[in-house]
């Protein structure tokens, strides 16, 4: 049983890690950075400073490493709350879980423009 439960975890983190060091390629980065600002984010998160939401580097930050992409584009299509102050991260289901992991990656790969 813990040699079951020992080869599961492997294969947990087997499957996830490649997640955390995917690196996005450059039409990737275009067509995310483009979506990001046709997608109405702009008016809570800007790249470093403080807005409603938190900052796009602040986001990196606090998930650096982690293989957060799925989790991250779910919240990003069925909102947020609590986990950065008071405000909430609206719904925004009108984007494709498609978009929205690729608008998390590029978040969380730094949001290269
Ligand atoms: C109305 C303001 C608002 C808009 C519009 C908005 N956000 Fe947010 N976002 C927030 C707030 C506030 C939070 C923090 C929520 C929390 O504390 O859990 C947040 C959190 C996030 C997070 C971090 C979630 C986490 O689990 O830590 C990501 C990623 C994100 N937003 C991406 C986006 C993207 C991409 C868009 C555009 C498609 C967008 N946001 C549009 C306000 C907004």
């Amino acid at each position: 049983m813990k040699k079951l439960i020992s080869l599961s975890f492997t294969l947990v983190v087997l499957a996830t890690a490649p997640e955390a060091f995917a690196k996005i390629n450059s039409a990737d980065i275009r067509a995310a950075r483009s979506l990001f600002q046709s997608s109405g984010c702009t008016s809570c998160h800007d790249a470093t400073g403080s807005a409603a939401g938190p900052s796009l580097k602040a986001i990196a930050k606090r998930y650096k490493g982690k293989p957060v992409i799925t989790e991250l584009a779910q919240r990003i299509r069925e909102g947020s709350q609590g986990r950065w102050g008071d405000l909430s991260h609206p719904a925004i289901d009108y984007l494709t879980p498609t978009d929205a992991s690729m608008l998390a990656e590029w978040i969380l790969n730094g949001a290269p423009l």
